[in-house]
């Protein structure tokens, strides 16, 4: 029995959809809210038969950081992917990602070792990468460091890692998954999909900052290959291409038929922007589209090399603008 956390998001869902195609058996777990529409939704987009294949999900109420209800999920498990997480970067969710990302992940671990699970999957991010050093290649051998990654989305995955590598050396064979910004289909309102939508709304607004972007099917595909191989107590980048985001907006603008963004963002006017943003939430008591950190990383320019996962399992990445056109189109749909 495989079981899947944070099936009910991007990355999950992609991953489920592909699991029940392959007829493995799969539990996932979801909250008392999670919108499990989202998750067939998604599953639509890509069969005609989807109900069929969403109903071979055998679903089980659970929260990673409620250990009873972990454990009932973990009946008879054999292989675990953990994709949940909360993803942030707004300082006032730094306690709850200490909960969800790091001890949500201990929990799962401290699950695994017990079950003696046969392998661990778990999904980090770029995030955790070190990225200091100015338009060199960045890969998976750049150590961490802590003082130059000192947000809370970052601190919170790397001690998520941690636990994962804890996994290793008590038994469980484990691999780490660390995606660049990953583009695909479904959850338009919130992550990476929520820019398809602001750019088919009209968003003014482009930046010369370049990081790595992969799609949800890619990322999905290069897990399963891992886990079914011999390959254990590895990390992985997986980056398609490294593009700037001028590039991808105006290539998704251009494929919804839209006008392009026209006013290039500086760096004095994300400083201003942040700060508009940081009031407009206090009064509004909304989550503010544009944080410190994320004002920063949209002129950060890193460049990371994939080359390690492409060797290992012979993958080859679809490039970044064939999967905005197929974005774009099931947008549409
Ligand atoms: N999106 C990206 O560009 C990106 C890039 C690199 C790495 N990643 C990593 O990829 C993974 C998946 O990201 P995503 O984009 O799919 O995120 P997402 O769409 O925001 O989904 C997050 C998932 O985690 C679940 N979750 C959150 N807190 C939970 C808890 N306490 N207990 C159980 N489940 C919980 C959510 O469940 P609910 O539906 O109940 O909220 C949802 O299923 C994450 O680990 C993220 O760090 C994402």
């Amino acid at each position: 029995m495989i079981l899947v956390t944070g099936g009910t998001g991007l990355v999950g869902s992609h991953l489920l959809y592909q699991l029940v195609l392959k007829n493995n058996t799969v539990r996932a777990i979801h909250r008392k809210n999670s919108n499990l529409n989202a998750v067939r939704k998604v599953f639509s987009y890509y069969s005609a038969d989807f109900e069929t294949l969403f109903d071979k999900i055998e679903w089980i109420e659970a929260d990673i950081t409620d250990v009873y209800s972990l454990e009932k999920a973990f009946k008879n498990v054999t292989e675990v992917y953990h994709a949940a997480a909360l993803i942030s970067f707004n300082p006032k969710d730094n306690k709850a990602m200490r909960k969800v990302n790091i001890e949500g992940t201990s929990n799962i671990v401290n699950l695994c070792i017990a079950q003696k699970v046969r392998k661990l999957c778990y999904v980090s991010s770029i995030a955790t990468i070190e990225k200091s050093i100015d338009n060199k290649i960045i890969d998976e051998n750049c150590e961490w460091n802590i003082e130059l990654n000192n947000y809370g989305y970052a601190i919170t995955k790397h001690g998520a890692e941690m636990e994962v590598w804890r996994a290793s050396q008590e038994g469980v064979d484990m691999v780490i998954v660390n995606p660049g910004v990953i583009l695909g289909a479904g959850f338009w309102h919130n992550g990476p999909g929520e820019l398809f939508t602001k750019i088919y709304n009209g968003l003014k607004f482009y930046s010369e900052g370049v990081t790595g972007f992969v799609s949800a099917t890619d990322v999905v595909k290069v897990m399963i290959q891992l886990m079914k191989s011999d390959i254990k107590n590895e990390r992985y980048i997986l980056v398609s291409e490294n593009v700037s985001f001028k590039d991808v907006f105006f290539k998704i603008a251009d494929s919804f038929n839209k006008k392009r963004p026209s006013i290039k963002t500086t760096k004095l006017m994300s400083a201003i922007g942040w700060r508009l943003e940081k009031i407009r939430a206090f009064f509004t008591r909304k989550h503010p589209l544009l944080t410190k950190q994320s004002s920063k990383a949209i002129h950060n320019k890193h460049y990371y090399a994939s080359e390690k996962i492409k060797k290992a399992i012979n993958f080859k990445f679809e490039p970044v603008f064939t999967t905005i056109e197929a974005v774009c189109k099931l947008y549409e749909k």
